[in-house]
């Protein structure tokens, strides 16, 4: 290593300004360097590993050689600081502000409506700032690929695309009106009141882009790379030494002396490694200044790419020279572009390095498979001299190793030129299209003699198939020297099973979907060798289809919603799509969330201690050598708890802090707080708990119920006589069928009508092909901003002030109260906005606090607790799993008679609100159905699992899916079209539910009706059908969903809620009521109430935050209805108010408001006033099964239709229409926005997200890298949502209704149309009748479902025989 030479200063500008920095840690990433040195917190963390997006910023630098300088997007939470040498970092704050001017893409992403809790908003404005930057006039295709990276959990992105799609050239016209209307416009419908359609925002007042009032890029750095002699940098930090040679020599030598230090060029392997596996490295060595690195240089055979460049570098390179050469030279050229495109997100791909690509050897890589595949080699160096290594089947040795020897440095990497007769293709398969890593991923090519179709040579690759990249030897040994034809790609098939075969517990697990994966893969690449044979002349036969790739155009979408009522004032909001309050500070980072509080004097950080068992004794805490580390000040036990250690709800308790036993993998045990985050968590990591495991820890539902470990009491609701009535019908539908055989089509259509006669199961036979049951997996909540809070301890007489992120102020205020043992009236919680919540920051959160509040407490500093998004995921809870069991008794003609369904729910270690889950589950087991013997029960499963908790639609997104699979399976046994099914079947009326509540379904019918014409079901359903009979690989699938949805809290006393207003004498407002931020827009509706009330703009109120000294005892915000509850008190406050001004209003009717409040003080009329509301007293008898556990019901429909890739499980929705009935919608921008976003979540967890576990209960899924969320390429390409019209609701504000949870049920249109289009994707493989998919339908389980011939190839391994992978909880 060259010698230690103190002093070398980092020198970099952020937003035009220089930051020089003697003391650089080569441990600090820019994003806390931004965040905790800078204070510029508008750059979030939401992962810390690169997944999300939150923290992008740009990066611009000078390139002396081309004299150009390169702006390029890059996640700050990867960047190390010490990398960032002579460039010019920009972050949200630096484009613009509210104090001096915003930026264009700001103000449009939040006057779309783009931002709701405003967490993602500063990286997708980054994000697009800097395409605009390289691109002022991007089209949609980069405008989706720019923001692939950043994820956002509120909107659904159809807000924020169509914001960003006003700096389109291209209109993106729908070309379809009749009338001569464009989609932009806001619809071809004709408007009845003959004024325009409403518009959610006029982007004829968005401010123009101008380039030329972008930041310069500094001289100084200019001239620093121009005329500076760089030299070697080293920078020396609390544990790790940085240093950045100039010259190959100098870092041969170094690598040389330091065989294992690493060579950080992106920083995309080593940072998560490091941060994430604990992996410590004394010495970074970055060659990121040595030019030979980064050469190109061109040869007859190829091009030498230098192992430096980005990926994004690569890309480009490549898409340059394709043009200059015949195509048939740039086969690999294109490969590798289209690969380059799928490979994590721009700003993954603008940083990451070839040459890290290729020496990480990750088992899917993505660019191993074609480089070895193609022929590549890479050039390396070490002490010993160069060599040439051929990227081979010899080259991937293990799981992320190569031959590579420790000290060689990969130089470049050789492209070649492909020849005429030879094809290069690339597939992959992932669980997200996009910002996902493969499932498996392949390179293939093949070259043929010329005019000949006899092979001669063919090499494919395979990743995600093994522990590396693996080349299918053997097979292309089956293929060479033969010609390309259907009995050698048969025999290849046949060759390649037993070659790539993965043992049932592979790592990773889909076992069965990875392997014909790899059969697909090599199936489409014979269509494409095919397809080429042929239009080179060589072969002359019919060819089968060609398979399309899916479509991917994102449509502008529809959104309807009625006009205010003619004569409502000017000034009047009501009604309104008035823009989130907040979204313009969102826009800009100047919104303050939890962690951009500045910190205290003396301000500690609290990092948590878990429990790695599922079900131990604790016999051992050894704290000593964490207590030794340097920063650490006290770890935090149980034992130092001074008042109540238990949460206790439904009479179960709850530790705060295992004492004893430990009952899940995740649950806290201790807290180590330290001066820093970094020394909590390293002090976090230093604690060693010992156990002694428990025996039979139990992890599935269905191992619960077996051991019927329960959580009392189980709940059920009955009408009619259901075992009567299944008696009388013509078919019941319920149980397992097994088949141990090969069946054709009239085998299952006798299996099916065997089924429906109710005959006995037969015993012996073992394969299920569908159960009358439905298994749905939980749901991460991950709401971007994390767990935090900040426990302030203030004044003399034990108070503390709390800031923390919840939806429940006033139970964060009685848990740290009762921790303490002090009352409630030293507490304040102080709730600003929230990042997002979607149910999970109300119970899990009280815990933290009251952990929180005690180490505040013992050591009398301020203490502060952000959880890491891995932390966040496994100790929080998710969503339940739930497992529905189905009988259904029905007539030939469709009509259901009777019906019983059982769910279970997976609840976890601890109650939480697990039994008001399964109690909601019960109460919806109609949905929209008027079932005359209808029969529900749930019970909530004790299991070793971490607790479960609240999330979006309480249990109902859960048990609706099994009540539609239910009608689903019906229709399937009837061979009818399941809309007829459902239909037959709905409330019609003046109906009563199963538990006696009367209603009318009057809306509901009629956003059926509505959606159905909206989405044109019926012609597109044929269309549909068409398509499905002209495409053998791909097919189209379409449902249409109701919902019936009961608002308000079945727990009377919830059913309230108060207010605060005061009004200043400046005529200004400040209200203040119970509920919080947390995206969904109360507080800009809470304006509007307040606006209309006080008759004043809404520029004159203000909101500041939620707190328990202004509001005391609030209830959640949750159960859709925050703005019911606080619209109405603060409705009651402005009333007040008002009242109390009349006589002076009466004596001056010409006065301003101003006038008004000034002359009410002079005549000491108060100016403050609290408004209460007092709910509706609801209940629920569970004895007598009856009661009116809802308020209302907020009503709706929707359609979806997707195409499917059989081969694959690949999809797309191609189109969505919803309708909702939410009443008189007090903000339809507010409203259309919940709808979007519950829709968007709806879609994740039916389609997508996926929680595994290991067998003993270890969460594998802790980050987005593992765990994927809907993205921009999950968004329908077509969106409309139309709010139903002319409808009220007497029982809420203004006529509104609840929103915030209803929709979230119609994502299952999604999983619906996908069983549509395997349904007709198994009628080609001879199948009919019902079959189960579980939820969610991911590619995985979409494929299987298909039933195509490579998925029958696969043999099933028998249960039992191996330990699987994850456990199917
Ligand atoms: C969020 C995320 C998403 C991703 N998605 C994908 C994906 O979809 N598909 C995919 O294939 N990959 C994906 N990746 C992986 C990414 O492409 C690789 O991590 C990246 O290419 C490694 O390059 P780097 O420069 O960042 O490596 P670094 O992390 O800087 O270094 C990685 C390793 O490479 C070694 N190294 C680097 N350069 C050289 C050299 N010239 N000679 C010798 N050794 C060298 C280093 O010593 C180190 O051990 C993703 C990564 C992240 C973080
Ligand atoms: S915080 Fe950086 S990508 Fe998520
Ligand atoms: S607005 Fe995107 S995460 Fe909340």
């Amino acid at each position: 290593m060259s010698s230690r030479r103190e002093g070398d200063t980092l020198c970099f500008f952020i937003n035009g300004k220089k930051v020089t920095e003697k003391h650089a840690d080569p441990e600090t990433m820019l994003l806390s360097f931004l965040r905790e040195k800078l204070r510029l917190t508008g750059t979030k963390s939401g992962c810390g590993g690169g997944g999300c997006g939150a923290c992008t910023v740009m990066v611009s630098r000078y390139q002396p050689a081309t004299k150009t300088i390169n702006h390029f997007s890059a996640n700050a939470c990867l960047l190390p600081l010490c990398q960032l040498h002579g460039a010019a970092i920009t972050t949200v704050e630096g484009i613009g502000s509210t104090k001096t001017q915003i930026h264009p893409v700001q103000e449009r992403i939040a006057k779309a409506h783009g931002s709701q809790c405003g967490f993602c908003t500063p990286g997708m404005v980054m994000a697009m700032y800097t395409l605009l930057r390289n691109k002022p006039q991007p089209n949609m295709d980069d405008i989706t690929e720019a923001l692939a990276g950043n994820l956002c959990r509120c909107t659904g992105y159809r807000p924020i695309v169509d914001g960003c799609r006003t700096f389109c050239q291209e209109t993106n016209c729908c070309k379809v009106s009749g009338n001569g209307n464009c989609c932009l416009d806001g619809g071809n419908q004709t408007d009845e009141t003959e004024r325009e359609p409403p518009q959610l925002f006029d982007k004829d007042k968005f401010l123009p882009l101008d380039p030329t009032q972008e930041l310069i890029f500094p001289p100084e750095l200019i001239l620093m790379a121009e005329k500076g002699t760089p030299q070697t940098l080293t920078f020396d930090g609390e544990r790790i030494r940085w240093v950045s040679p100039v010259s190959l020599e100098e870092l041969v030598q170094l690598k040389t002396e330091n065989p294992k230090a690493p060579l950080v060029v992106g920083n995309t392997n080593i940072g998560p490694d490091i941060k994430f596996k604990g992996v410590f490295h004394p010495l970074i060595i970055s060659p990121t200044r040595v030019l030979e690195l980064f050469e190109v240089s061109h040869t007859p055979t190829g091009v030498w790419v230098g192992a430096g460049c980005t990926l994004a570098e690569l890309r480009s390179l490549l898409e340059k020279l394709v043009p200059q050469f015949p195509e048939e030279k740039t086969e690999l050229f294109r490969a590798l572009i289209q690969q380059l495109g799928n490979l994590g997100s721009v700003q993954i791909r603008n940083v990451a390095s070839l040459g890290g690509q290729v020496i990480s050897a990750y088992p899917n890589s993505d660019l191993n498979p074609v480089l070895a595949a193609g022929r590549c080699k890479v050039s390396v160096i070490s002490n010993g001299g160069r060599r040439e290594v051929p990227l081979g089947q010899d080259f991937f040795a293990s799981f992320c190793k190569t031959i590579l020897k420790p000290e060689e440095i990969i130089v470049s990497v050789f492209i070649p030129f492909t020849r005429k007769g030879e094809f290069v293709r690339v597939f992959r398969q992932a669980p997200r299209k996009e910002m996902s890593f493969a499932t498996v991923t392949s390179g293939m090519r093949v070259f043929f003699s010329e005019g000949s179709r006899v092979v001669q040579d063919v090499s494919i690759y395979y990743g995600g198939m093994g522990a590396t990249t693996l080349s299918a030897s053997k097979t292309c040994a089956a293929i060479a020297t033969r010609p390309w034809d259907d009995e050698t790609l048969s025999r290849a098939y046949d060759v390649l099973l037993d070659e790539l075969v993965l043992h049932p517990s592979a790592p990773g697990g889909k076992v069965e979907f990875r392997r014909s994966l790899s059969l697909s893969f090599l199936f489409k690449f014979n269509l494409e060798v095919l397809q080429e044979l042929r239009e080179m002349n060589v072969i002359k036969e019919e060819l089968p289809e060609k398979i399309q790739p899916l479509p991917r155009d994102i449509q502008p979408g529809l959104q309807e919603f009625q006009h205010v009522s003619k004569g409502q004032s000017e000034q009047d909001p009501v009604g309104r799509p008035i823009m989130h309050r907040s979204a313009i500070s969102q826009a800009t980072g100047e919104a303050v969330y939890c962690d951009d509080m500045p910190h205290t004097d003396g301000e500690l950080f609290l990092s948590l201690v878990t429990s790695a068992r599922a079900h131990a004794k604790i016999i051992g805490l050894d704290v000593s050598e964490a207590l030794r580390l340097p920063g650490v000040v006290d770890v935090i036990t149980a034992e130092d708890i001074p008042g109540v250690k238990v949460r206790e709800s439904f009479g179960y308790q709850e530790e705060l802090l295992a004492q004893s036993e430990v009952s899940c993998v995740g649950q806290i045990v201790c807290a180590v707080v330290a001066d820093t985050r970094e020394h909590a968590k390293r002090g976090a990591y230093a604690v060693k708990i010992s156990y002694e495991d428990l025996p039979d820890p139990v992890f599935t539902i269905e191992e619960a119920v077996e051991k019927s470990s329960f959580y009392e009491p189980r709940r059920k609701l009955e009408r009619g006589n259901v075992t009567e009535a299944f008696k009388t019908v013509d078919h019941i539908y319920e149980g397992q069928i097994f088949c141990n055989l090969q069946i054709n089509v009239s085998d299952y259509r006798k299996l099916y009508l065997w089924i429906s006669c109710s005959l006995p199961v037969c015993p012996s036979l073992f394969v299920i092909v569908s159960s009358g049951e439905v298994k749905l997996g939980g749901q991460e909540h991950f709401y971007m901003e994390t767990q935090s809070m900040l426990v302030v301890p203030v004044g003399e007489e034990t108070e503390f002030s709390v800031y923390v992120s919840t939806q429940w102020p006033s139970l964060m205020q009685e848990t740290v109260a009762e921790t303490l043992g002090i009352p409630s009236n030293r507490v304040t919680c102080h709730v600003k906005r929230l990042g997002g919540a979607f149910g999970g920051k109300v119970t899990k959160t009280a815990i933290l606090a009251g952990i929180t509040s005690v180490a505040a407490w013992k050591t009398n500093h301020a203490v502060r607790c952000v959880l890491e998004r891995g932390e966040d995921m496994l100790i929080t809870g998710a969503r339940h799993p739930v497992l529905g069991k189905y009988k259904v008794g029905f007539m030939k003609d469709g009509r259901i008679v009777a019906a019983d369904f059982q769910c279970y729910t997976n609840a976890g270690n601890a109650v939480d609100e697990s039994l008001l889950v399964a109690e909601k589950i019960v109460l919806h087991v109609d949905n929209a159905y008027n079932i005359p013997n209808l029969r529900g029960s749930g019970a909530a499963c004790r299991t070793n699992l971490p607790s479960n908790t609240a999330f979006r639609g309480f249990g109902v997104p859960q048990c609706l899916l099994v009540v539609e699979s239910m009608i689903n399976d019906v229709a399937m046994v009837l061979g009818r079209p399941a809309d007829q099914i459902r239909e037959i079947n709905m409330y019609k009326g003046p109906s009563v539910t199963h538990y006696k509540f009367e209603f009318s379904p009057e809306n509901m019918l009629r956003c059926w009706e509505e959606c159905k014409v909206k989405s044109e079901y019926s012609a597109r359903r044929r269309a549909a059908d068409q398509f499905n009979q002209q495409n053998r690989w791909k097919k189209r699938g379409m449902s249409i969903i109701p919902i019936k949805y009961g608002i308000a809290f079945s727990e009377s006393f919830l059913n309230q809620a108060a207010a605060l207003v005061h009004i200043y004498k400046d005529g200004s407002v400040l209200v203040t009521h119970g509920g919080t931020e947390m995206g969904q827009g109360i507080h800009t509706k809470m304006q509007q109430v307040a606006s209309r009330e006080l008759h004043i703009p809404p520029s004159k109120i203000y909101i500041s935050e939620t707190s328990t000294n202004t509001v005391p005892n609030t209830c959640p915000s949750a159960a859709s209805f925050g703005t019911d509850a606080n619209g109405r008190a603060v409705q009651n406050a402005c009333q007040t108010l008002y009242q109390r001004l009349k006589p002076i209003r009466e004596k001056k009717p010409k006065g301003s408001w101003e006038s008004w409040v000034n002359d009410a003080f002079f005549e000491k009329i108060s100016l403050s006033a609290t408004g209460f509301y007092r709910g509706p007293d609801l209940y629920m008898d569970w004895e007598k099964m009856e009661g009116q556990p809802y308020s209302y019901f907020t009503f709706g429909a929707c359609c979806s239709e997707v195409e499917l890739d059989c081969l694959t499980g690949d999809y797309r929705t191609v189109r969505t229409d919803i309708v909702v009935d939410i009443g008189r919608s007090v903000n339809p921008s507010v409203d259309i926005g919940q709808i979007e976003g519950a829709f968007m979540q709806g879609l994740g967890l039916y389609t997508l997200e996926e929680l595994k576990f290991s067998p003993s209960g270890v969460l594998y899924t802790r980050g987005p890298s593992q765990y994927k969320i809907p993205a921009v390429c999950d968004v329908p390409l077509q969106f409309n949502v139309s709010l139903l019209s002319d409808t009220h609701n007497p029982r809420a504000i203004y006529s509104s209704k609840g929103i915030g949870e209803p929709v979230l049920f119609l994502g299952s249109s999604v999983f619906f149309a996908i069983k549509d289009a395997a349904a007709a994707a198994r009628s080609e493989s001879g199948l009919v009748g019902p079959f189960t998919l579980n939820s969610p339908a991911t590619p995985e389980k979409a494929c299987m479902a298909c039933a195509s011939p490579f998925t029958q190839k696969i043999p099933a391994s028998k249960p039992g025989s191996f330990k699987p992978w994850a456990l199917n909880i």
